[in-house]
Formats: C-alpha cells, structure tokens, sequence
C-alpha cells in the first residue's frame, strides 16, 4: 500500500492542508509538490490538492489532472477563499473531477485559505467581484486547527475506503 500526497500551493495555504493529511498517513508515503511530480506509477491512492484560481483549478496544476491514468485511485482537496461548503467551491471541485476523468474519485475536501491581501483590494474596487472579495476577508485564519483536523479526518476516511 503506497500513497501519494500531491498539492498545488501558491502562498502556503494547500501545502499545510496537505501536511495534515500526509500526517493522518500511516503507511508508505511521499510528500511532494505537484511540479515535482515525475511519475504516478505505483500508487494506490493519490491525494491531489490545489488553490481554487478563477473558480476552478489553477491552469499549472492542469497537467497533472489530466495525465492520470485510467481507474487512478485519487482524493481531490482544495483550499478557497469563499465560504466552505458553498457552491463555488463545490464547482471548483466538479470542473477538478471533470479533468481528471480517467481517474477514480475516492472524495473530495475542501476548507478556507487566507487570501492575498492584494488580490482582495484589486477585486473590491471592481462591481462584479465585490462581493466575492468580501466574503473572502473571513477566509482570514484559515486554515485553523480545525480545518487541518478536518483534513485529517478526510485522509482517515478516504483510506478507510480502500479497506486500510
Ligand atoms: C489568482 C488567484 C485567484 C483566486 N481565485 C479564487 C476563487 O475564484 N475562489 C476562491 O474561493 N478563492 C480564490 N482564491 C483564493 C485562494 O484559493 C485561497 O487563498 C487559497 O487558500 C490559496 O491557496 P495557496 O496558499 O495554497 O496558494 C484565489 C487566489 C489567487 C491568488
């Protein structure tokens, strides 16, 4: 049994997500930014994690969802400034699911990530990202203790999944 912890991150937020999860993790492991991903051979279960960009995957992390190959076991996880559970989030991970559709999705997570500050002060001066930018404010803290928990509890049940 091997897993694959895998993540796009641009200022942190994903990459402590996926610290978590690889932490929950008690078999054989990798860690490993997805840039520095050369082959997925020989894993059982690839968790896969990226910041949603636009509402959907970050255009860097494109190739690695869609090289998988077919029946890849893999847990979709993302970090996002607006609020959890909601639907833009949701449609992130749908539009994630739709590239990487050769693969098998075991589940999928998602929790806030603090947003660049800068991001937020360009997008709140334009009428129809205002509010999107301002509900990313409360994203500020996260991910806490409790998200990264929760990540844990993910990976626990994603493994459970696959009897292990
Ligand atoms: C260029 C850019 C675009 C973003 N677009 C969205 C978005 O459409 N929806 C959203 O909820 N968050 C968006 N965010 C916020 C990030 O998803 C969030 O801050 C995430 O936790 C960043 O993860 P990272 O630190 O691993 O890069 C965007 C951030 C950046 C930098």
């Amino acid at each position: 049994m091997k897993v694959l912890v895998t993540y796009y991150s641009l200022t942190g937020n994903t990459e402590k997500l996926a610290r978590s999860i690889y932490e929950a993790i008690h078999v054989e492991k990798e860690l490993r930014p997805i840039q520095e991903v050369k082959s997925v051979e020989g894993y059982d279960v690839i968790f896969v994690g990226f910041p949603v960009h636009a509402h959907s995957v970050p255009a860097k992390a494109l190739p690695f969802f869609k090289n998988l190959p077919e029946g890849q076991n893999i847990a979709l996880f993302c970090t996002h400034g607006s609020l959890r559970g909601g639907r833009l989030p949701k449609q992130a991970l749908e539009h994630a699911i739709g590239i990487a559709a050769r693969a098998k999705i075991l589940g999928t997570f998602g929790v806030r990530g603090k947003v660049d500050v800068t991001l937020i002060e360009a997008l709140i001066k334009q009428a129809e990202h205002r509010a999107w930018a301002e509900e990313a404010q409360g994203a500020c803290g996260h991910p806490n203790e409790s998200d990264l928990a929760d990540g844990k509890t993910f990976a626990r049940e994603i493994l459970a999944k696959i009897g292990r």
